[in-house]
């Protein structure tokens, strides 16, 4: 199977985005996969530090490695946020195919130190490493009630982002270009400030650049940003609340319901049905 890398360049030269979904149950992937597989799309399977927890980092490697043999599908494995070099050394010893160290609360400083530390030890085991430079201002995937106010110093300042990819020689860079995760409370958030975008692409030339917080944000803008140079696109708060949601309407309608495989494939459905959405979006069906 060829590495991520392969995709990403593929990504770059052809113009598409390759999604990442996050998960923290097999129902998930069956419907992140299955969808994958029909479209013949190249995806990357996202696990946060908390959903890698609740799964089992062995547990992600050995499921990637099952679908990926019995589908023969480009699917990657990215710990998605790891919050110190310790985490992220695990992931990487358990198989994981990528990993993001998010050290974008830091000082610039001690951000470059660590990225530097984990890029070093995942390329000598050829592990792909994701940075991030600017803040998202939010954490988790969460809906917002009040409309999302991006700080503009939380904005990826193209200088910073240049010495950045200079210095720790990264992979991949996480932009903070007005994204967020979690929606806004209309399921449309703001638009993308693509005037950042385009000078820090301008400024970092090649790198692969990521767009965290997709779910909800305006679809012509990730069009834009795809044209401009994203390569892969983060996609959680919409696939819990298809899945959430769905399950507990299922539950709810029906509470003499026990089986767990008569309510399930429902709720994989509506994953399916996100996932279809934004690979169409993104423009990877057919690119494997
Ligand atoms: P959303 O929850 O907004 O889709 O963001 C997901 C993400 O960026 C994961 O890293």
């Amino acid at each position: 199977m060829k590495k991520a890398r392969y995709y990403l360049e593929k990504a770059q030269k052809e113009g598409f985005a390759i999604g990442q979904f996050n998960f923290s149950d097999f129902t998930q992937v069956k419907g992140i996969v299955g969808k994958a597989v029909e479209l013949k799309s190249p995806i990357i399977l996202g696990t946060s530090e908390g959903e890698s927890n609740f799964f089992g980092l062995e547990e992600a490697v050995a499921l990637r490695d099952v679908l990926r043999k019995k589908f023969n599908l480009p699917i990657f494995l990215n710990l998605d946020h790891g919050k110190s070099f310790e985490y992220l050394k695990q992931a990487i010893d358990a198989g994981y195919d990528m990993v993001h160290f998010d050290g974008s609360k830091l000082p610039l400083e001690e951000n470059i130190e660590i990225t530097k530390q984990v890029v070093k030890y995942a390329h000598k085991k050829g592990v792909t490493v994701e940075g991030e430079v600017g803040r998202l201002g939010t954490d988790s995937s969460t809906i917002y009630l009040e409309k999302f106010e991006i700080k503009e110093e939380y904005l990826t300042k193209p200088d910073e982002a240049l010495r950045f990819v200079k210095e720790t020689k990264v992979d991949l860079l996480a932009v903070s270009i007005g994204n967020f995760h979690g929606i806004e409370a209309s399921g449309i958030d703001p638009n993308l400030r693509l005037d950042v975008l385009r000078a820090v692409k301008a400024k970092t030339g090649n790198i692969f650049l990521v767009l965290h917080g997709g779910s909800g944000t305006p679809e012509d803008d990730i069009k834009e940003a795809i044209k401009i140079g994203i390569e892969k696109i983060n996609i959680n708060t919409e696939l819990r609340l298809a899945f959430s949601g769905n399950l507990r309407r299922a539950l709810n309608n029906n509470p003499e319901e026990i089986t767990p495989y008569k309510f399930l494939p429902d709720a994989q459905k509506s994953v399916e049905g996100v996932v279809n959405r934004k690979i169409g979006l993104f423009g990877s069906a057919g690119r494997v």
